[in-house]
């Protein structure tokens, strides 16, 4: 079931959903309590606890203006087995949008800090953390709360940064990757020759998909994205890129494969799926993971929300027998009690980005206070790769003085004394 179709739920089944969240994996947590042994832990916890940070915050559904930039005193600690990371980099996602809305059941009600994934320096280690050191650089995964400069998360949640990774680099991988390859490989069973048809093509899990489908062996790529983005993602990998602003992609991809495709990564939702199915070949699988279609703008638009429930994909078993094509449905969101399962996911990935396999395409970054701009940019189909929130605050640019009227009359003078010297 898509975030956004979950909008629509039965409030009763919403209500369940709240208590399995509850019970769910552990979550960051903004205000803890400091047990320091010594004097002089007690001297730097009583000197960090009055230390203010820096989050946003969703203050409630709507606009962009809902997001709002905060600071708070008395940092978090970490408690048993978390540790506390200063964040340098963190990832804004499709699900940021929606969230916004009110449209993302993994992100609770307001005000909440929003943020699934992110990139630091491990500041304080809690109880039996031996596996963690204080001044690692690691990838944090976590389900929210990670748009803040200082965050306490289970240490399990981290991942050691490689050598040569860059923060903005680290916090582009855990969302997009993570789904992107276990879509791929785990449901989709990618192997050579085979052929996948991509959406949003330029976008954050478009691009690691793409990559990944690289790794194998003659696989084909049908990527969709706007015609503006069309000669980066075929550098990227992508074989045919197909404009589906302009044009009908399943059309396209008919004229070019004929009998359908292998794989289709579906982010949109609605009638998409359906075609989808229609467009795989025998053995063909669509894996549906997204609903974009319900968002067509900084707010919430209930007819496009109907439309998008109204069109659900729906099969019976026998069709689906006698179809010989498989749908498959994947959700990063509500993985977040498999910690052992999606880590395994991440070892491997590390291991592709330190061959040079994958690497994250960084398309922007904003600071907090320009969080609305990066949502923008997002929303309004501009960016190319991963948009990345900064936690520091923005420099202000120095201002260039006007040189004064002498010193604008010496200039030649200047010019005279150089060509003397010659
Ligand atoms: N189920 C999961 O676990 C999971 C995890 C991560 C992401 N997702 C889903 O994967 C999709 C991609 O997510 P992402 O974070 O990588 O974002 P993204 O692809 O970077 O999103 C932005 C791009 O999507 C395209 N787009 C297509 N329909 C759009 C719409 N209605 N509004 C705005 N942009 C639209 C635009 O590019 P073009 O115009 O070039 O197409 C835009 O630049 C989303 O549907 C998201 O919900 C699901």
């Amino acid at each position: 079931m898509s975030a956004e179709e979950a909008a629509a739920q039965p409030q009763q089944q919403k209500e369940e959903q709240e208590e399995e969240k509850r019970d769910a994996a552990p979550e960051p947590r903004a205000q803890p309590a400091a047990a320091a042994a010594t004097e002089e832990e007690e001297a730097a916890a009583s000197a960090s606890a009055s230390a203010s940070y820096r989050c946003l915050v969703l203050t409630g559904h709507g606009g962009y203006d809902k997001v709002k930039l905060q600071v708070k005193k008395g940092p978090p600690a970490p408690k048993k087995g978390e540790v506390l990371v200063r964040v340098r980099a963190c990832g804004l996602n499709f699900a940021d949008l929606l969230a916004r809305q009110g449209l993302y059941d993994r992100l609770p009600s307001p005000p909440v800090t929003p943020g699934m994934e992110g990139s630091g320096v491990v500041e304080a280690l809690g109880e039996e953390v031996s596996d963690r050191k204080v001044g690692d650089k690691v990838i944090v995964l976590t389900r929210y709360g990670m748009w803040q400069e200082l965050v306490a998360v289970p240490a399990s949640h981290t991942f050691l940064m490689p050598e040569g990774m860059s923060f903005e680099e680290a916090a582009s991988i855990p969302v997009n990757y993570i789904t992107a390859y276990m879509m791929l490989f785990d449901f989709g069973n990618l192997r050579p020759h085979h052929s996948v048809l991509i959406h949003m093509a330029a976008g954050g899990v478009g691009i690691a998909a793409t990559q990944l489908c690289k790794t194998v062996e003659d696989v084909t790529v049908f990527g969709t994205a706007s015609a503006t983005k069309h000669d980066v993602i075929k550098e990227g990998g992508v074989t045919h890129a197909i404009d589906y602003r302009s044009r009908d992609y399943a059309d396209e991809v008919r004229k070019i494969s004929p009998k359908g495709l292998d794989i289709i990564l579906d982010p949109l939702g609605g009638s998409d799926t359906q075609k989808a199915f229609n467009l795989l070949k025998p053995m063909g699988k669509v894996i549906t993971y997204g609903a974009a279609n319900v968002l067509t703008g900084p707010k919430k638009n209930l007819l496009a929300m109907a439309k998008t429930w109204y069109n659900q994909f729906s099969i019976n078993a026998l069709s689906l027998m006698h179809s010989n094509k498989a749908v498959c449905g994947f959700h990063l969101g509500h993985l977040d009690g498999e910690t052992e399962l999606v880590s395994q996911v991440v070892v491997q990935l590390l291991e592709l980005y330190a061959q040079g396999k994958i690497k994250p395409r960084v398309d922007s970054t904003y600071h907090f206070e320009e969080v609305g701009d990066a949502m923008r940019r997002m929303q309004e189909r501009h960016n190319i790769g991963k948009v990345i929130l900064l936690p520091e605050p923005k420099k202000e640019e120095p201002k260039k003085e006007e040189p004064k009227k002498e010193e604008k009359e010496e200039e030649p003078k200047k010019d005279e004394a150089k060509k003397e010297e010659n």
